[in-house]
């Protein structure tokens, strides 16, 4: 049964345990309640109360929310702070200094734990080693770097020194890595010798020069290397430098560059429905208030919690649930190097026994597929594992069906812990709808209700409200400190993605759609309603896979379609039509291995189809658009019921029928 089969909500609904209530950050729905009408009274002073307390401020802000230039909304803009200190400084300051900030797991088992005061150290020295190289305020950097506690670090050091990062996750190829740093113009990329995940390596360095070489990157000046596992390196004396051997001489205090509210703390790339991946940009202030607020209200996190988010940095999701969250508020977190089902598939349940993990933060996908492997082998299932630590469990990055759902409540939570479904996006720079887990009752699929201060609503193509119980699309009504600022370099394609015209300019366009229940308020997030596909939590846009195919030199036209899939939410098919005959049978075989490796080279592993169905053509209408709905229909296996009586071509839909 998929959640949009669902019976009523109610007939499904957990309350949070006495237990989970008692003493929580927000405590009953009279709490929630409370907090939603104070925003709704005093949206200004809402936000503005949450900003003064959440974050040290070097110049307290006047003005809350400036708009008059909307939709490029500006927040306290004549504040002053760094994310650096806020994050590292004044938990020491505190007398925090010997809190243990970072449990960091390696691919292998073994465990290295960095406080706050080593934590500063490091950040410092390698700020100060950045600054010695040239590396100033505004300047931008590339980092594509493995799960690790220098990949933070070099986060938080060019947070420190107002330098923009733009993390690139490893799994990305030589050419996606290539094509960001062009178009954040970096000057500077940190990288390590090798990654390693699942007892495999993967030799970062080596494609960071094979980018490097495209050309286009004369602005980078300085590659600094993390030395992970000493394997082979190429090297170029006049712009290589070993991380160890840079900060080896430097002072560990490094005074923070002040910067306003505004200013662009990182730059992370995604993908839309169209041609190439988007630079959101985040602002300061904003970004980390929310970013520590959500911590507070969506885990409820206190002091004694020991934080564990499974995502890697080169996401949103690493962004603000490692890199600066938890840190924003002193919090003790796991920094995981590898994979779920390395060297098994009981991994995870065995790193939150031995941590005492009590939030725990991960994707469907990957429950999905440790469901699999519990049913599969009974070693690897939780059950076999100490998880009593555990107090509050999340997910996040795709909907979570509804079984998947009970059985993470049942088998990880134990019947006790809140479920925490949260949507948000790369764009919204933390979670919007999202349960309190000591306030509102959850009920499996849903992500329940809006946070505070954030307007999400439904509406119609024209922007208008839809009644309760009716789908149609996610919008935010308000902007929002923590929103994205633009699109890097390119403003206009930020008004057109995310304020349309069509929508009257005025509401923020999530590219999701969804219902709210009639009954309890409740959003179900129905999926994308553009062309963007959601891969194991991953995002990717249709077109962006289609120009990587017609880039070969067989392929003569393709079309990109998403497929829903058990284990991944969706997976990606490919129709195919080559510059010569169809091919059949072994030859058809070799060349879609061929596509997929080529994919895999052009964006990275994780955009390869899953299957390539080659065709003569592909169904077009007479003015020669390609019918799209028709192709997801075939993708499934489903017969074609829609009208096909403007097609050119409906033959064509029995050959592409056909699964090789
Ligand atoms: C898209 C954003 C948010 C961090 C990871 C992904 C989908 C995300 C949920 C959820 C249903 C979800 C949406 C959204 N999504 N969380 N809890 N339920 N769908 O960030 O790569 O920017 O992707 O992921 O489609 O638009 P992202």
């Amino acid at each position: 049964m998929t959640s949009m089969e669902l019976p009523p909500q109610k007939q499904r609904s957990f309350e949070p345990t006495a237990e989970a209530q008692s003493g929580a950050n927000i405590s009953g729905m009279a709490a929630y309640r409370e907090l939603a009408s104070q925003a709704e009274r005093d949206y200004e002073g809402f936000w503005a109360g949450l900003a003064r307390e959440a974050l040290e401020w070097r110049k307290p802000f006047g003005k809350v929310l400036d708009e008059s230039n909307a939709p490029f909304y500006k927040w306290f803009e004549d504040g002053e702070l760094n994310a650096s200190y806020n994050c590292l400084d004044r938990h020491v300051a505190a007398g925090h200094g010997d809190r243990v900030a970072i449990v960091f797991e390696a691919d292998d088992g073994t465990v290295t734990r960095v406080t706050y005061a080593q934590m500063l150290s490091r950040v410092s020295r390698l700020a100060n080693a950045l600054k010695r190289r040239g590396i100033q305020r505004g300047d931008r950097v590339v980092i594509y770097m493995p799960m690790s506690i220098e990949g933070i670090a070099a986060m938080q050091a060019c947070a420190r020194i107002g330098a923009t990062h733009s993390v690139v996750f490893g799994g990305f190829s030589a050419k996606s890595l290539h094509e960001r740093i062009v178009d954040v113009g970096a000057v500077a990329v940190i990288t390590a010798d090798e990654q390693v995940r699942g007892g495999k390596t993967l030799p970062l360095k080596q494609i960071a020069d094979d980018a490097l070489a495209m050309g286009g990157c004369d602005a980078v000046k300085t590659t600094i290397v993390y030395r992970r596992t000493g394997g082979y390196v190429a090297w170029r004396e006049s712009r290589d430098c070993w991380l160890h051997e840079i900060v080896e001489n430097e002072p560990d205090v490094c005074e923070p560059e002040w910067v306003g509210a505004e200013h662009p703390l990182f730059i992370l790339y995604t993908s839309g429905s169209t041609g190439k991946p988007k630079g959101v940009q985040h602002s300061t202030a904003g970004y980390l208030l929310w970013a520590a607020q959500t911590m507070k209200w969506t885990f409820d996190w206190k002091r004694e919690d020991v934080f564990w988010c499974t995502a890697d940095i080169g996401w949103i999701t690493g962004h603000t649930y490692i890199a600066y969250g938890p840190l924003a508020l002193g919090a003790t977190q796991v920094v995981f190097e590898g994979v779920p089902t390395y060297p098994n598939a009981g991994r995870f349940w065995k790193m939150i026994g031995d941590h005492r993990v009590s939030l725990f933060y991960t994707a469907p996908t990957a429950i999905r597929s440790l469901i699999k492997a519990a049913e599969a082998d009974a070693n690897v299932h939780p059950a076999r594992h100490d998880l009593s630590s555990l107090r509050i469990i999340g997910t996040v990055g795709e909907p979570i069906n509804p079984e998947a759902w009970m059985w993470y409540h049942r088998h990880v939570g134990g019947e006790r812990c809140p479920v925490v479904d949260t949507w948000w996006q790369t764009e919204t720079g933390g979670h919007m709808i999202a349960p309190m887990p000591g306030a509102t009752p959850t009920v499996p699929g849903s992500c329940t209700l809006p946070l505070p201060g954030i307007m999400a609503a439904v509406v119609d193509e024209t922007g208008q409200d839809v009644p309760d119980g009716q789908g149609g699309i996610l919008v935010v009504k308000r902007p929002w400190p923590s929103m994205i600022r633009t699109v890097w370099g390119d403003p206009e394609r930020f008004v057109k993605s995310y304020y349309p015209q069509e929508l009257g300019g005025a509401l923020y366009l999530a590219g999701d759609g969804a219902v709210r229940d009639k009954d309890t308020a409740y959003f179900t997030i129905t999926g994308r309603i553009d062309d963007v596909l959601n891969v194991s939590g991953h995002r990717l846009g249709t077109m962006e896979i289609e120009s990587a195919l017609v880039a070969h030199e067989l392929v003569a036209e393709a079309a990109v379609v998403g497929r829903p899939d058990e284990t991944t939410g969706e997976a990606v098919v490919a129709f195919v039509v080559l510059k010569r005959a169809r091919p059949q049978g072994e030859e058809a075989e070799q060349l879609a291995k061929a596509l997929r490796d080529w994919v895999g080279k052009e964006i990275g592993p994780i955009a390869k189809p899953k299957e390539i169905r080659f065709g003569d053509n592909l169904p077009k209408t007479r003015s020669g658009k390609i019918m799209r709905r028709l192709l997801r229909s075939l993708a499934k296996g489903e017969a074609i019921t829609q009208d096909t009586s403007t097609l050119e071509n409906p033959d064509i839909l029995n050959q592409l029928g056909q699964a090789r």
